[in-house]
């Protein structure tokens, strides 16, 4: 018997949820072999493809028709296309449905389209009956190179974008770089800004393979296509890798989104992701600078590639201290200041005496880093 009031503490071990790996296929026609891929990956008794509505007759019929010659029982879930239906309401819709569809427990979700069919699908499956798998099939530049990879899930509210959310890796990521030539060519640009930001915080010698091969990849040669995707998935995967859960080093990724998401959201998210990064990488480039961190000239290195890339590289602000303030609300601010990752040089990222990836820069120096890359020329 035991003495009353003892109670009891006990340790329940939980094996982490990374121990699970996934392959990701990066090969342009790596379509063809979806089902064979999917059986293998995620074998279930019936499949949710969920997809944006706007992508419905040009991939996601066919892809409906590969899973089902296949085997496969499978229906088609469409939403409506846009940043703005990634909400409680489309995932609401998408489980409502699938539960009336008497989706079970042995269900997978194959998500196909951008970053928001992803970012939602991946949500409904970490959800649905306490989380069935996912299958990501990436359909922009964006998704394939970041979206898709790294298991975070989520939906925007009104407070914010991503603040409600999981992680949830995927069983399987197929990237068909075939899949880009129906992209819109703004969406391509925007992708291309992540790849930049691959090669800047990571690998310097991918970060003059864009610029000499920016007219290639603007240009959907299949082959450039294949190498851009293949490198970035592998640069953004050995981070996730090495910090699955974003308490360290997994930061580094963010380079140039502390000011990118103060313009976005001054600009009421009409601009860009991708122009917003390229602006963002040009001003915390001169940010890094000034604070004495980052190598003379890496700014310009900067701005001469995504002039390549044909994308803005200078910042349109409106005033400085409206984005000081929107800037005071990022997440990555600590007691309302922004922390901001800073490159070494072009290749590298700083790290602090401390060991820590993030700097908080003076707000009066980076007040003078964002009027200095301001001036480096009209936005395309
Ligand atoms: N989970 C993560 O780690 C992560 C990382 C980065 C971004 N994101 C999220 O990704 C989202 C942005 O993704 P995005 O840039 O891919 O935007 P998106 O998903 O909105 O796609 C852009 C538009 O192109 C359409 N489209 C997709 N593929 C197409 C194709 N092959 N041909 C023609 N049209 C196509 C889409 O339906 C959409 O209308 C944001 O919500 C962002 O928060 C998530
Ligand atoms: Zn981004």
């Amino acid at each position: 018997v035991r003495t009353p009031g003892a109670g009891l503490k006990l340790r329940v071990e939980v094996p982490p949820h990374h121990v699970r790996s996934y392959e990701v296929v990066v090969r342009a026609g790596a379509l063809d072999d979806l089902v064979s891929r999917v059986m293998l990956a995620a074998p279930a008794d019936r499949y949710a493809l969920i997809a944006p509505d706007d992508i419905v007759s040009l991939h996601a019929e066919r892809v409906l028709g590969m899973l089902r010659r296949g085997g496969l029982d499978a229906e088609l879930l469409p939403f409506p296309a846009g940043e703005k239906h990634k909400t409680r309401e489309t995932w609401a819709a998408l489980t409502d449905r699938m539960l009336e569809l008497r989706f079970g427990r042995d269900t997978a979700v194959v998500a196909l389209g951008g970053g928001v069919a992803g970012d939602l699908a991946g949500f409904v499956a970490a959800t649905y009956m306490r989380g069935i798998a996912v299958v990501q099939v990436p359909t922009t530049l964006l998704a394939m190179i970041d979206a898709a990879l790294g298991g975070k899930t989520g939906l925007d509210t009104g407070a914010g974008k991503n603040l409600v959310g999981a992680f949830h890796p995927p069983r399987l990521v197929i990237a068909d770089p075939l899949l880009l030539g129906t992209l819109p060519p703004v969406e391509l640009r925007s992708g291309l800004a992540e790849a930049v930001k691959h090669g800047a915080i990571m690998d310097a010698g991918y970060f003059e393979w864009i610029g000499a091969h920016a007219p290639a990849i603007l240009g959907l040669d299949p082959a450039a296509l294949e190498q851009l995707v293949a490198r970035s998935v592998q640069l953004k995967a050995a981070v996730v890798m090495e910090d699955p859960y974003e308490h360290g080093r997994r930061v580094v990724l963010n380079f140039g989104h502390t000011i990118a998401h103060a313009l976005e959201l001054q600009d009421d998210y009409r601009l860009p992701h991708g122009h917003a990064v390229a602006m963002g990488m040009v001003a915390e480039a001169a940010a890094g600078e000034a604070y004495g961190v980052t190598e003379p000239g890496t700014r310009e290195r900067l701005v001469e590639t995504l002039r390549r890339c044909e994308l803005p590289a200078a910042p349109v602000v409106g005033s400085w201290d409206a984005l000081a303030s929107t800037m005071r609300l990022d997440k990555k601010a600590r007691r309302a200041r922004p922390r901001l990752t800073l490159l070494e040089r072009i290749g590298a990222c700083a790290r602090d005496p401390g060991g820590r990836w993030t700097f908080e820069v003076p707000e009066n120096m980076l007040a003078a880093a964002v009027r200095l890359a301001a001036q480096d020329g009209p936005a395309v």
